[in-house]
Protein backbone atom coordinates (compact mmCIF):
# COMPACT_ATOMS: atom_id res chain seq x y z
CA UNK A 1 0.00 0.00 0.00
CA UNK A 2 1.37 3.69 -0.91
CA UNK A 3 0.25 6.78 0.90
CA UNK A 4 1.02 10.34 -0.22
CA UNK A 5 0.22 13.40 2.58
CA UNK A 6 1.98 16.60 2.93
CA UNK A 7 3.40 18.71 6.30
CA UNK A 8 4.82 20.86 6.74
CA UNK A 9 2.21 24.02 6.38
CA UNK A 10 4.29 26.45 4.36
CA UNK A 11 3.55 30.00 4.71
CA UNK A 12 5.38 32.20 1.86
CA UNK A 13 4.68 35.43 0.20
CA UNK A 14 5.78 39.32 1.52
CA UNK A 15 4.48 38.90 5.35
CA UNK A 16 5.91 35.38 5.73
CA UNK A 17 7.44 36.18 8.22
CA UNK A 18 4.37 37.64 10.18
CA UNK A 19 3.27 34.20 11.22
CA UNK A 20 5.75 34.43 14.06
CA UNK A 21 3.65 37.04 15.51
CA UNK A 22 0.75 34.41 16.14
CA UNK A 23 3.17 32.30 18.78
CA UNK A 24 1.49 34.86 21.71
CA UNK A 25 2.16 32.67 24.85
CA UNK A 26 4.17 30.35 23.60
CA UNK A 27 7.96 29.63 25.15
CA UNK A 28 10.36 29.47 22.05
CA UNK A 29 13.72 27.71 21.37
CA UNK A 30 15.15 29.58 18.30
CA UNK A 31 18.13 27.54 16.48
CA UNK A 32 19.74 29.61 14.39
CA UNK A 33 22.89 30.08 12.01
CA UNK A 34 25.44 31.61 13.14
CA UNK A 35 25.86 33.84 10.13
CA UNK A 36 22.00 34.61 10.84
CA UNK A 37 23.20 36.25 13.89
CA UNK A 38 25.92 37.91 12.46
CA UNK A 39 24.78 39.71 9.89
CA UNK A 40 21.39 40.73 12.35
CA UNK A 41 18.85 38.55 10.14
CA UNK A 42 17.65 37.01 13.47
CA UNK A 43 15.77 40.59 14.61
CA UNK A 44 13.67 39.18 11.98
CA UNK A 45 12.85 36.71 14.50
CA UNK A 46 13.26 38.08 17.56
CA UNK A 47 11.71 41.20 17.12
CA UNK A 48 8.22 39.90 16.13
CA UNK A 49 8.67 36.94 19.11
CA UNK A 50 9.75 40.07 21.65
CA UNK A 51 6.17 41.88 20.00
CA UNK A 52 3.97 39.23 20.46
CA UNK A 53 4.75 38.92 24.11
CA UNK A 54 7.09 34.74 23.08
CA UNK A 55 9.46 34.17 25.56
CA UNK A 56 12.25 32.81 23.86
CA UNK A 57 16.12 32.40 23.77
CA UNK A 58 18.51 32.16 20.83
CA UNK A 59 21.09 28.65 20.43
CA UNK A 60 23.30 29.19 17.58
CA UNK A 61 26.43 27.06 18.04
CA UNK A 62 25.38 25.75 14.62
CA UNK A 63 27.98 23.55 12.51
CA UNK A 64 28.08 23.09 8.69
CA UNK A 65 27.18 19.30 8.05
CA UNK A 66 26.40 19.36 11.77
CA UNK A 67 28.52 16.66 13.77
CA UNK A 68 26.76 14.50 16.32
CA UNK A 69 28.72 16.24 19.08
CA UNK A 70 27.18 19.58 18.15
CA UNK A 71 23.79 18.07 17.89
CA UNK A 72 24.60 16.76 21.58
CA UNK A 73 25.19 20.49 22.58
CA UNK A 74 22.17 21.43 21.32
CA UNK A 75 20.03 18.65 23.64
CA UNK A 76 21.96 20.25 26.60
CA UNK A 77 20.70 23.35 25.68
CA UNK A 78 17.76 22.68 24.70
CA UNK A 79 16.83 20.61 28.19
CA UNK A 80 17.86 23.46 30.31
CA UNK A 81 15.61 26.18 28.53
CA UNK A 82 12.46 23.82 27.87
CA UNK A 83 9.63 25.50 25.79
CA UNK A 84 6.75 24.65 23.61
CA UNK A 85 7.44 25.84 19.67
CA UNK A 86 10.77 25.54 17.81
CA UNK A 87 12.24 28.02 15.24
CA UNK A 88 14.86 26.81 12.92
CA UNK A 89 16.34 29.34 11.07
CA UNK A 90 19.11 29.18 8.58
CA UNK A 91 20.55 26.60 5.79
CA UNK A 92 20.20 23.02 5.60
CA UNK A 93 22.72 22.25 8.63
CA UNK A 94 20.58 24.51 11.23
CA UNK A 95 17.59 22.95 10.02
CA UNK A 96 18.79 19.34 10.31
CA UNK A 97 20.13 20.62 13.57
CA UNK A 98 17.17 21.92 15.15
CA UNK A 99 15.00 18.59 13.66
CA UNK A 100 17.69 16.49 15.84
CA UNK A 101 17.88 18.53 18.64
CA UNK A 102 13.78 17.81 19.33
CA UNK A 103 14.17 14.56 18.73
CA UNK A 104 16.64 13.66 20.95
CA UNK A 105 15.37 15.37 23.09
CA UNK A 106 12.24 13.75 23.36
CA UNK A 107 13.57 10.52 23.44
CA UNK A 108 15.97 11.44 26.33
CA UNK A 109 12.96 12.78 28.11
CA UNK A 110 9.51 11.11 26.61
CA UNK A 111 7.74 13.54 29.40
CA UNK A 112 8.58 16.62 27.99
CA UNK A 113 5.58 18.28 26.49
CA UNK A 114 5.60 17.93 22.22
CA UNK A 115 7.53 20.50 20.82
CA UNK A 116 6.21 22.55 17.32
CA UNK A 117 8.91 23.04 14.97
CA UNK A 118 8.65 25.77 12.45
CA UNK A 119 11.41 26.03 9.73
CA UNK A 120 13.02 29.04 8.40
CA UNK A 121 15.32 28.14 5.41
CA UNK A 122 18.27 31.39 4.26
CA UNK A 123 19.00 29.01 1.37
CA UNK A 124 16.90 27.83 -1.23
CA UNK A 125 18.50 24.46 -1.54
CA UNK A 126 18.32 21.53 0.71
CA UNK A 127 14.25 21.46 1.51
CA UNK A 128 14.79 20.15 4.47
CA UNK A 129 11.99 21.95 5.68
CA UNK A 130 9.85 19.71 4.20
CA UNK A 131 11.77 16.38 4.30
CA UNK A 132 11.88 14.26 7.06
CA UNK A 133 15.43 13.79 6.69
CA UNK A 134 18.10 15.01 9.01
CA UNK A 135 21.82 14.34 7.72
CA UNK A 136 24.54 14.15 10.54
CA UNK A 137 28.11 13.84 10.22
CA UNK A 138 30.44 11.14 11.98
CA UNK A 139 33.68 12.92 11.99
CA UNK A 140 35.55 10.30 13.49
CA UNK A 141 34.24 7.80 10.62
CA UNK A 142 34.21 10.20 8.13
CA UNK A 143 30.85 9.62 7.19
CA UNK A 144 27.60 11.81 6.57
CA UNK A 145 24.91 9.47 8.18
CA UNK A 146 20.81 10.59 6.79
CA UNK A 147 18.37 9.50 9.52
CA UNK A 148 14.93 9.38 8.16
CA UNK A 149 11.81 9.44 10.61
CA UNK A 150 8.52 11.41 9.88
CA UNK A 151 9.19 12.68 13.42
CA UNK A 152 11.79 14.82 12.21
CA UNK A 153 9.55 16.56 9.93
CA UNK A 154 9.05 19.97 10.55
CA UNK A 155 5.36 21.20 11.05
CA UNK A 156 5.66 24.60 9.56
CA UNK A 157 7.89 26.15 6.83
CA UNK A 158 8.36 29.82 6.01
CA UNK A 159 9.62 30.86 2.81
CA UNK A 160 11.02 34.08 3.13
CA UNK A 161 12.43 35.75 0.30
CA UNK A 162 14.31 38.51 2.26
CA UNK A 163 16.63 35.77 4.30
CA UNK A 164 18.22 34.72 0.58
CA UNK A 165 18.95 37.79 -0.84
CA UNK A 166 22.19 37.79 0.99
CA UNK A 167 23.24 34.41 -0.17
CA UNK A 168 26.40 34.79 -2.49
CA UNK A 169 27.28 33.54 -5.88
CA UNK A 170 28.87 30.27 -5.16
CA UNK A 171 26.23 29.40 -2.92
CA UNK A 172 23.25 29.75 -4.60
CA UNK A 173 25.07 27.98 -7.17
CA UNK A 174 26.04 24.84 -4.85
CA UNK A 175 22.49 25.34 -2.80
CA UNK A 176 20.63 25.42 -6.78
CA UNK A 177 22.02 22.54 -8.05
CA UNK A 178 21.52 20.45 -5.08
CA UNK A 179 17.91 21.70 -5.70
CA UNK A 180 18.37 20.25 -9.16
CA UNK A 181 19.88 17.13 -7.88
CA UNK A 182 16.17 16.82 -5.51
CA UNK A 183 13.97 17.02 -8.15
CA UNK A 184 15.93 14.33 -11.11
CA UNK A 185 16.63 11.37 -8.37
CA UNK A 186 12.79 12.35 -7.09
CA UNK A 187 11.55 11.55 -10.58
CA UNK A 188 13.81 8.53 -11.07
CA UNK A 189 13.40 7.02 -8.10
CA UNK A 190 12.11 3.89 -7.48
CA UNK A 191 9.25 4.93 -4.59
CA UNK A 192 8.17 7.67 -7.55
CA UNK A 193 4.36 8.39 -7.93
CA UNK A 194 2.74 10.60 -9.81
CA UNK A 195 2.83 12.78 -7.05
CA UNK A 196 6.13 13.23 -6.31
CA UNK A 197 6.29 13.42 -10.07
CA UNK A 198 4.41 16.63 -9.94
CA UNK A 199 6.21 18.47 -7.12
CA UNK A 200 9.95 17.51 -8.93
CA UNK A 201 8.49 18.53 -12.34
CA UNK A 202 7.90 21.98 -11.27
CA UNK A 203 11.03 22.34 -9.48
CA UNK A 204 13.03 21.57 -12.38
CA UNK A 205 11.05 23.99 -14.34
CA UNK A 206 11.94 26.55 -11.97
CA UNK A 207 15.07 25.44 -11.78
CA UNK A 208 16.13 25.60 -15.73
CA UNK A 209 14.40 29.43 -15.64
CA UNK A 210 15.60 30.97 -12.88
CA UNK A 211 18.81 29.67 -11.01
CA UNK A 212 21.23 31.26 -13.51
CA UNK A 213 19.01 34.14 -13.30
CA UNK A 214 19.39 34.22 -9.21
CA UNK A 215 23.39 33.55 -9.63
CA UNK A 216 24.16 36.44 -12.16
CA UNK A 217 21.92 39.01 -10.03
CA UNK A 218 21.30 38.60 -6.66
CA UNK A 219 18.91 41.31 -6.38
CA UNK A 220 16.57 39.19 -8.80
CA UNK A 221 13.92 38.91 -6.03
CA UNK A 222 11.67 37.21 -8.49
CA UNK A 223 14.12 34.52 -9.47
CA UNK A 224 15.39 34.28 -5.32
CA UNK A 225 11.92 33.85 -4.09
CA UNK A 226 10.86 31.02 -6.82
CA UNK A 227 14.01 29.01 -6.29
CA UNK A 228 13.42 29.22 -2.68
CA UNK A 229 9.66 27.88 -3.53
CA UNK A 230 11.56 25.26 -5.86
CA UNK A 231 13.58 24.23 -2.68
CA UNK A 232 10.78 23.64 -1.30
CA UNK A 233 8.97 21.63 -3.96
CA UNK A 234 12.15 19.76 -4.59
CA UNK A 235 12.25 18.48 -0.40
CA UNK A 236 8.56 17.23 -1.08
CA UNK A 237 8.89 15.38 -3.82
CA UNK A 238 11.89 13.51 -3.02
CA UNK A 239 10.24 13.46 0.94
CA UNK A 240 7.15 11.59 -0.99
CA UNK A 241 9.54 9.21 -2.99
CA UNK A 242 13.56 8.84 -2.39
CA UNK A 243 16.50 9.99 -3.29
CA UNK A 244 19.15 8.04 -5.27
CA UNK A 245 23.11 7.30 -5.73
CA UNK A 246 23.94 10.38 -6.38
CA UNK A 247 22.98 11.46 -2.78
CA UNK A 248 24.97 8.83 -1.60
CA UNK A 249 28.30 9.11 -3.57
CA UNK A 250 27.55 12.86 -2.23
CA UNK A 251 27.60 12.06 1.83
CA UNK A 252 30.39 10.13 1.08
CA UNK A 253 32.60 12.60 -1.03
CA UNK A 254 31.65 15.40 1.58
CA UNK A 255 32.18 13.85 4.71
CA UNK A 256 35.62 13.04 3.37
CA UNK A 257 36.88 15.71 1.28
CA UNK A 258 33.96 18.82 3.15
CA UNK A 259 33.08 19.47 0.08
CA UNK A 260 29.80 21.28 -0.01
CA UNK A 261 26.43 19.28 -0.11
CA UNK A 262 25.49 20.88 -3.21
CA UNK A 263 28.32 21.16 -4.99
CA UNK A 264 29.56 17.41 -4.70
CA UNK A 265 25.89 16.53 -6.20
CA UNK A 266 26.67 18.56 -8.86
CA UNK A 267 29.67 17.10 -10.50
CA UNK A 268 28.49 13.27 -9.58
CA UNK A 269 25.40 13.89 -11.63
CA UNK A 270 26.72 13.36 -15.66
CA UNK A 271 28.62 10.77 -13.96
CA UNK A 272 25.13 8.79 -12.02
CA UNK A 273 22.76 9.90 -15.17
CA UNK A 274 25.06 7.67 -17.66
CA UNK A 275 25.27 5.24 -15.29
CA UNK A 276 21.58 5.16 -14.71
CA UNK A 277 20.20 5.20 -18.00
CA UNK A 278 23.27 3.47 -19.99
CA UNK A 279 23.27 6.44 -22.31
CA UNK A 280 27.20 7.33 -23.20
CA UNK A 281 28.79 9.72 -25.99
CA UNK A 282 29.56 6.39 -27.86
CA UNK A 283 25.32 4.85 -26.84
CA UNK A 284 22.89 5.12 -29.98
CA UNK A 285 20.56 2.92 -28.54
CA UNK A 286 19.47 2.63 -24.74
CA UNK A 287 16.21 0.96 -22.99
CA UNK A 288 14.24 3.66 -23.28
CA UNK A 289 11.19 2.19 -21.39
CA UNK A 290 13.59 1.86 -18.34
CA UNK A 291 12.12 4.42 -15.40
CA UNK A 292 15.60 6.32 -15.22
CA UNK A 293 15.86 7.07 -19.15
CA UNK A 294 11.90 7.73 -18.86
CA UNK A 295 12.59 10.41 -15.98
CA UNK A 296 15.37 11.56 -17.69
CA UNK A 297 14.01 12.12 -21.20
CA UNK A 298 10.63 13.76 -19.09
CA UNK A 299 13.21 16.26 -17.18
CA UNK A 300 15.10 17.57 -20.22
CA UNK A 301 11.65 18.46 -21.92
CA UNK A 302 11.01 20.60 -18.60
CA UNK A 303 14.39 22.11 -19.66
CA UNK A 304 13.20 22.62 -22.63
CA UNK A 305 15.91 21.04 -24.78
CA UNK A 306 15.98 20.01 -28.11
CA UNK A 307 15.97 16.35 -28.34
CA UNK A 308 15.27 13.89 -30.90
CA UNK A 309 14.71 10.71 -29.34
CA UNK A 310 15.60 8.93 -25.90
CA UNK A 311 19.47 8.92 -26.22
CA UNK A 312 19.48 12.56 -27.85
CA UNK A 313 17.42 13.83 -24.66
CA UNK A 314 19.49 12.14 -22.19
CA UNK A 315 22.55 13.52 -23.76
CA UNK A 316 20.98 16.49 -23.61
CA UNK A 317 20.10 16.35 -20.35
CA UNK A 318 23.95 15.68 -19.16
CA UNK A 319 25.31 18.74 -21.76
CA UNK A 320 22.66 20.99 -19.58
CA UNK A 321 24.28 19.76 -16.60
CA UNK A 322 27.71 20.35 -17.97
CA UNK A 323 26.95 23.64 -19.32
CA UNK A 324 25.00 24.81 -15.78
CA UNK A 325 28.47 23.87 -13.80
CA UNK A 326 30.70 26.00 -16.33
CA UNK A 327 28.35 29.28 -16.54
CA UNK A 328 28.57 29.17 -12.58
CA UNK A 329 32.20 28.25 -12.09
CA UNK A 330 32.04 25.01 -10.42
CA UNK A 331 34.13 22.38 -10.53
CA UNK A 332 33.78 19.20 -13.03
CA UNK A 333 35.70 16.86 -11.12
CA UNK A 334 37.15 16.37 -7.60
CA UNK A 335 40.87 17.46 -8.87
CA UNK A 336 39.48 20.94 -9.99
CA UNK A 337 37.91 21.41 -6.46
CA UNK A 338 40.73 21.58 -4.80
CA UNK A 339 40.25 19.59 -1.45
CA UNK A 340 42.63 17.45 -1.99
CA UNK A 341 45.63 15.52 -3.92
CA UNK A 342 44.88 12.73 -6.54
CA UNK A 343 46.77 9.80 -4.37
CA UNK A 344 44.56 10.66 -0.98
CA UNK A 345 41.55 10.98 -3.46
CA UNK A 346 42.52 7.26 -5.07
CA UNK A 347 43.14 5.69 -1.53
CA UNK A 348 40.12 7.29 -0.39
CA UNK A 349 37.83 5.70 -3.07
CA UNK A 350 37.71 1.80 -1.87
CA UNK A 351 35.58 3.68 1.69
CA UNK A 352 33.66 5.94 -0.03
CA UNK A 353 32.30 3.26 -2.38
CA UNK A 354 31.70 1.15 0.83
CA UNK A 355 29.90 4.12 2.44
CA UNK A 356 27.72 5.01 -0.94
CA UNK A 357 26.62 1.61 -1.52
CA UNK A 358 25.37 1.63 2.67
CA UNK A 359 23.79 5.04 2.47
CA UNK A 360 20.18 5.01 3.01
CA UNK A 361 19.33 7.43 0.26
CA UNK A 362 21.14 4.72 -2.32
CA UNK A 363 18.32 2.28 -2.17
CA UNK A 364 16.06 4.61 -4.30
CA UNK A 365 18.03 4.68 -6.78
CA UNK A 366 16.54 3.13 -10.17
CA UNK A 367 19.62 0.56 -11.23
CA UNK A 368 21.08 -1.81 -8.69
CA UNK A 369 24.53 -0.48 -8.12
CA UNK A 370 27.70 -2.64 -6.64
CA UNK A 371 30.56 -1.65 -4.79
CA UNK A 372 32.71 -2.14 -8.18
CA UNK A 373 30.27 0.22 -10.09
CA UNK A 374 30.57 2.76 -7.44
CA UNK A 375 34.25 2.44 -7.22
CA UNK A 376 34.48 3.10 -11.33
CA UNK A 377 31.97 5.86 -11.17
CA UNK A 378 34.78 8.01 -8.31
CA UNK A 379 37.91 6.78 -10.33
CA UNK A 380 35.68 8.79 -13.22
CA UNK A 381 34.70 11.84 -10.91
CA UNK A 382 38.57 12.44 -10.61
N1 LIG B 1 17.42 17.33 5.60
C1 LIG B 1 17.45 17.22 4.30
O1 LIG B 1 16.45 16.86 3.69
C2 LIG B 1 18.71 17.55 3.57
C3 LIG B 1 18.75 17.47 2.17
C4 LIG B 1 19.93 17.79 1.52
C5 LIG B 1 21.03 18.20 2.26
N2 LIG B 1 20.98 18.25 3.63
C6 LIG B 1 22.14 18.68 4.45
O2 LIG B 1 22.08 20.11 4.61
C7 LIG B 1 23.43 20.61 4.75
C8 LIG B 1 23.72 21.68 3.70
O3 LIG B 1 22.83 22.75 3.85
P1 LIG B 1 23.00 24.09 2.97
O4 LIG B 1 23.43 23.71 1.61
O5 LIG B 1 21.76 24.87 3.12
O6 LIG B 1 24.25 24.81 3.64
P2 LIG B 1 24.61 25.11 5.18
O7 LIG B 1 23.39 25.19 6.00
O8 LIG B 1 25.66 24.15 5.61
O9 LIG B 1 25.22 26.57 5.04
C9 LIG B 1 26.39 26.77 4.27
C10 LIG B 1 27.01 28.13 4.65
O10 LIG B 1 26.15 29.18 4.21
C11 LIG B 1 25.92 30.12 5.25
N3 LIG B 1 24.60 30.73 5.02
C12 LIG B 1 23.37 30.21 5.32
N4 LIG B 1 22.39 31.07 4.92
C13 LIG B 1 23.04 32.14 4.34
C14 LIG B 1 22.57 33.36 3.74
N5 LIG B 1 21.25 33.65 3.64
N6 LIG B 1 23.48 34.22 3.24
C15 LIG B 1 24.82 33.93 3.32
N7 LIG B 1 25.32 32.79 3.89
C16 LIG B 1 24.43 31.92 4.40
C17 LIG B 1 26.04 29.28 6.52
O11 LIG B 1 26.35 30.09 7.63
C18 LIG B 1 27.16 28.31 6.17
O12 LIG B 1 28.42 28.89 6.40
C19 LIG B 1 24.34 19.42 4.57
O13 LIG B 1 24.72 18.90 5.85
C20 LIG B 1 23.48 18.42 3.82
O14 LIG B 1 23.92 17.09 4.00
C21 LIG B 1 19.83 17.96 4.27
FE1 LIG C 1 20.78 17.33 -1.14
Amino acid sequence: MNSFHIQPQVFFGDDAMDRLLELKGRRVFVVADPFVVKSGAIALVTDRLARCGAEHTVYSEVVPDPPIESVAQGVVALGGFGGDTMVAIGGGSAIDSAKLIREFRKRIDPSAPAMRLIAIPTTSGTGSEATNVAVVADTQAQVKIPLMSDDLTPDEAILAVELVKSVPPPLTADTGMDVFTHALEAIVSRAGSDFSASFAARAIEIVGTYLLRSYHDAGDLEARSRMHNASCLAGMAFNASSLGLNHGMAHALGARFHLPHGRANAMILPHVIGFNSGVCAQTRECASGCRAVSGYVAAARLLGLQTLDAVTAVRALVRWVEFMLAEMGMPKGVSQAGVCSESEYRAAIPAMADAAVADHCTAGNPRDATVDDVRRLYEALW
